[in-house]
C-alpha cells in the first residue's frame, strides 16, 4: 500500500465519488460555497443576525414554533448528547426502544449520563407495535422515551405521532433522533407533539457532518433551566443557579447554550462559523424546494431504485410498510459472500460508494442511500447499471438492463 505520508505536501485531490451509502452524501455545491464565506466572531452583530436567521430557518425545517431551535457544534451525536445529558438527570428513568444500532447508541448515551435505562428490542428490520410501546411505558413509567425516527442501520422508520400521544398520556417526554430522516421524511414537530429533537446535516440535508440542529419545547426548557449552573468565569452578578443537579457536560449544557443563543449572548464556545453558514444554506435549499416536494422527491427516487433492484432479482430488506424514504436495504446475494468485493468494485471501478450495515446485518445487507443532492434520477440509473455489472462479475446472473428499465418505468409512470 502506498505510504500516504509521502504526499504530505501535495494538494488534496480526492477521487470524485458518488456517495450513495447511508450517509454522508455529496454536499450541495451551494453549501460548499457558503462554507468559504469569510468568518466573523460570534459577538459581531451581523453574525448574531445570522445566528437568528438559522433559528428561524430551522423552525421551518422542524415545522415548529419552538423558540429554542438552534445548532449544536459537532456531528449528529453531539446533538444527541446535548439533549440527553441535559434532560436526563442521574437516576431518571429512560426507555430506549431499540430497533437497530442507533437505539443502542441512545441507550448507551442515556446510561453514560446516569439515567436508569430500560430497553425493549424488536428484530432488526421491523418496528415497534404501538400497543407494545404503550404497555411498556405504562409499566415502566419512564420520564423520557428516546428513539430514532429512522434507524439507518436497518432502514426502518418508526411512526411517531402515536408514540408522542402515548408518551404524554403517561407523563413521559419524547426525545427523537432525526439524524437520518430530517428533510427527506415528514417530521412536523408541533403537530406530532414531539418534545425534543436533534438531527445532523449529512443525510437528507446534504451538508457536511459537523453541525446538529436541535429544537425543544418551552416545557422542556423549564425542566432544563432547573439544572442551570452558569460557568463561573462568565457569570453575570445576578445569575441564579437552578436547584437541580448540575449537567455533567459543559460543552453540551443546554441551559448555557440557551443563554448563548438568546439576546443575552452570554459567551460559551467559539461558534463554528463555517458550519453555521453550511447549516443555513442547507435549510435554505430545503425550504426553497419545499418540505413536501422534497419528501416526494425522496419517495419517487427510492421507489425507482427499489423497482430497479427488484427487477434485477435482488430482495429488499425489512418491513415494506415502514421503510425510510431515503435509504434502501437489500440482501446480499449468496454468491457475493459478505458483499465487500462488490462494494470495492462499485467504489474503485465506478466511483460509487454504497454501504453494508452493522451488528447482525454486517455483511448480510447492502444499504443504498438516495438523499438530498444525490437523490436524483441520473444517480439511480448510474447506481443500478454499475451494480448490474459488479454483480455479474461476482457470479450473480442478472437480466441485462432490467434494473435500469424498471427504474425508467417508475419515472415515466410519474410523468417524468
Ligand atoms: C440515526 C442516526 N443517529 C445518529 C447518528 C450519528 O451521527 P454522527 O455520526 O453524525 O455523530 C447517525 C449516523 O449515521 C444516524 O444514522
Amino acid at each position: 500500500m502506498r505510504d500516504s505520508t509521502n504526499d504530505l505536501f501535495e494538494e488534496l485531490d480526492p477521487e470524485p465519488r458518488l456517495l450513495m451509502g447511508p450517509g454522508p452524501v455529496n454536499v450541495y455545491p451551494r453549501v460548499l460555497r457558503a462554507m468559504s464565506t469569510p468568518l466573523q466572531g460570534q459577538f459581531d452583530p451581523q453574525f448574531t443576525g445570522y445566528m437568528n436567521q438559522v433559528m428561524s430557518l430551522y423552525r421551518r425545517v422542524f415545522e415548529t414554533n419552538n423558540q429554542w431551535t438552534f445548532l449544536i457544534n459537532g456531528t449528529a451525536r453531539a446533538g444527541i448528547e446535548a439533549c440527553l445529558a441535559s434532560l436526563v438527570a442521574p437516576g431518571d428513568k429512560v426507555l430506549t426502544p431499540v430497533y437497530g444500532r442507533f437505539g443502542h447508541l441512545l441507550n448507551e448515551i442515556s446510561r453514560r449520563v446516569g439515567g436508569d435505562v430500560v430497553s425493549i428490542d424488536t428484530e432488526w428490520g421491523t418496528i415497534f407495535d404501538a400497543n407494545i410501546l404503550e404497555e411498556t411505558i405504562a409499566r415502566e413509567k419512564p420520564r423520557v422515551v428516546a428513539i430514532s425516527q429512522g434507524d439507518t442501520s436497518t432502514t426502518m422508520k418508526q411512526p411517531l405521532k402515536e408514540l408522542a400521544e402515548i408518551c404524554h398520556r403517561h407523563g413521559a417526554l419524547l426525545y427523537v433522533d432525526a439524524t437520518a430522516t430530517l428533510g427527506g421524511n415528514a417530521l412536523p414537530v408541533d403537530d406530532w407533539g414531539i418534545d425534543i429533537v436533534s438531527a445532523g446535516l449529512q443525510k437528507c440535508l446534504a451538508g457536511p457532518p459537523g453541525s446538529s440542529p436541535i429544537t425543544f419545547s418551552d416545557e422542556v426548557a423549564d425542566i432544563l433551566l432547573k439544572r442551570k449552573h452558569t460557568e463561573r468565569g462568565i457569570r453575570p452578578a445576578d445569575a441564579k443557579d437552578g436547584e437541580g443537579p448540575i449537567i455533567g457536560s459543559n460543552y453540551f449544557d443546554l441551559p448555557m447554550l440557551m443563554d448563548y443563543w438568546s439576546p443575552q449572548r452570554l459567551n460559551h464556545h467559539t461558534e463554528s462559523a463555517s458550519m453555521l453558514y453550511a447549516s443555513r444554506e442547507c435549510a435554505r435549499i430545503l425550504l426553497e424546494e419545499g418540505l413536501e416536494d422534497c419528501g416526494k422527491r425522496h419517495v419517487l427516487t427510492s421507489n425507482a431504485l427499489r423497482a430497479g433492484l427488484t427487477a434485477m432479482g435482488l430482495t429488499l430488506f425489512g418491513d415494506a410498510d415502514h421503510r425510510m424514504q431515503n435509504v434502501t436495504g437489500i440482501f446480499i446475494p449468496k454468491a457475493c459472500g459478505d458483499g465487500s468485493q462488490v462494494r470495492h468494485e462499485m467504489l474503485h471501478d465506478f466511483g460509487i460508494e454504497i454501504g453494508t450495515s452493522f451488528g447482525p446485518l454486517d455483511g448480510k445487507i447492502w444499504r443504498i442511500g438516495t438523499m438530498g443532492y444525490v437523490c436524483r434520477k441520473s444517480n439511480v440509473l448510474r447506481c443500478l447499471s454499475s451494480l448490474e455489472a459488479a454483480l455479474r462479475r461476482n457470479g450473480v446472473s442478472v437480466p441485462a438492463g432490467a434494473g435500469v428499465d424498471a427504474a425508467y418505468g417508475v419515472y415515466s409512470d410519474a410523468g417524468l
